[in-house]
């Protein structure tokens, strides 16, 4: 589906955002590991959450849905083999979880993936979980990989990048491993794992703001709720901070420190942002946030702040376009690992709708203020986020855009166009 963008006179109004990606995997994850029945309210609709609910049933959960958002999980006491391989669709972070948890099994499992996600690197879990005694098969490091169950033994593990997925990949290893598993990472990744596993009376300690270790132990079934997502947020904060008169308020999101680098970084450049109504859900800070429209001025995001808004860079490189002096966005290679290779899609796109952008090893520098004419057709590359970016350029671009295959929107956000409709005049 292509769809046409629009310039947007103003934005108002109220929405709420759907449940975050992150959590519900993890959530759905944990659940299937209990032996008992949790229920998950507000589990996300996209179809990344959706393939890692299959792989549970699969390997011998009972997934019922309550109604369209909340769900039941009635897991077995130990996971059991399926005859099928388990597809984790486009999701990464299904498939770098879920080898974790396999990994400690008593049988072999296949995980296979799309055409994107069959590009992305699994050298980064592999090899620790090879460490840990873990056998597992790949295609020169990428998917398929047929995970065979084997008995684990605990690490301690230097991670060279700051990622959630290979820590939480290690970590639910270390809940079937002999001794104690330690992940430490350059700096602090999103610790939606281990709050997680505090809620459910998992076996872990922090050591230091980047180190964490779990021993052998069987998450507690305990209902749980998911907070709205603060990466589907950053789209509609970025539309009310660029679009002249918007005003809005975003309700229900997830506003972890280990997440909320996008509210750090608007608020440097001088956006008119208010944090409402704080609150814990299942262990998870979350807030109502109100942004309204302002002049806004260049930043440089860098080192620990990158971890806290890695998802965030599309939408953000959208925003520097539109906030006076230079934007530079440095240490972030690994965006280059994503769905798609997030800086040359970014970089490229957006300069072909006017934008002031050049690309570096490890980001971008964006030169602002520029108007952007649109009048182009945007390739998202089977990026649900470089498309949601692409719809919030559009909402300032001169003449429409025309972005190709929208609904890889879906991954993620399949609620994303209704709700950025609603606040339209
Ligand atoms: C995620 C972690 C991040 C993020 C991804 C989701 C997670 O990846 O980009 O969208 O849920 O753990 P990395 O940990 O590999 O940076």
């Amino acid at each position: 589906m292509d769809i046409k963008t629009e310039k947007a006179k103003k934005l108002s109004g109220e929405i709420i955002i759907p449940p975050d990606k992150s959590i519900s995997h993890r959530c759905a994850m944990l659940a299937s590991l209990t032996g008992g029945k949790v229920k998950i309210k507000n589990y996300s609709k996209g179809a990344d959450c959706r393939s890692t609910l299959k792989i549970v049933e699969q390997l011998g959960c009972d997934v019922e849905f309550l109604n369209e958002n909340d769900v039941i999980i009635n897991a077995p006491k130990i996971l059991r083999k399926s005859c099928f391989e388990l597809d984790c669709g486009n999701s990464g972070t299904t498939m770098r979880l879920m080898s974790g948890i396999l990994a400690g099994q008593r049988f072999n499992s296949t995980l296979t993936g799309d055409v994107s996600l069959s590009k992305r690197p699994m050298k980064r879990i592999i090899s620790p979980l090879e460490k840990m005694g873990a056998l597992i098969e790949h295609n020169d490091f990428k998917a398929p990989l047929t995970v065979k169950g084997k008995k684990l033994h605990g690490i301690t593990y230097n991670s060279p990048i700051a990622s959630a997925q290979v820590k939480s990949s290690l970590l639910l290893a270390g809940l079937f491993a002999e001794g104690e598993t330690t992940v430490v990472e350059p700096y602090r990744s999103r610790n939606h794992t281990e709050l997680l596993f505090d809620y459910m009376n998992v076996d872990i300690t922090r050591n230091s703001e980047v180190s964490t270790t779990v021993k052998r132990s069987k998450p507690e079934p305990k209902d749980l709720e998911v907070c709205g997502d603060i990466s589907s947020a950053a789209f509609f904060m970025v539309a009310a901070a660029i679009v002249p008169d918007a005003d809005i308020m975003i309700k229900n999101v997830g506003i972890n420190h280990t997440r909320a680098g996008i509210i750090d970084i608007l608020k440097k450049m001088g956006a008119d942002i208010r944090i409402c109504n704080e609150r814990i859900v299942s262990g998870e800070p979350v807030a109502d946030i109100a942004v309204r429209y302002s002049e806004l001025k260049g930043v440089t995001i860098e080192g620990a702040d990158i971890p806290r808004l890695i998802d965030e860079i599309p939408v953000i490189a959208v925003l520097a376009t539109q906030a006076d002096g230079t934007t530079t966005i440095k240490d972030a290679s690994d965006l280059r690992n994503k769905e798609s290779n997030r800086i040359k899609t970014m970089v490229e796109q957006l300069r072909k709708i006017g934008a002031k952008i050049t690309e570096t090893e490890d980001g971008m520098i964006i030169f602002g203020k520029t108007p952007l004419y649109g009048n182009a057709e945007i390739e998202c590359f089977h990026d649900h986020r470089t498309a949601m970016s692409f719809y919030i350029a559009g909402l300032v671009c001169e003449n429409p855009l025309l972005i190709k295959e929208f609904e890889w929107v879906n991954t993620s956000f399949p609620e994303f166009l209704e709700l950025i409709t609603s606040l339209k005049e």
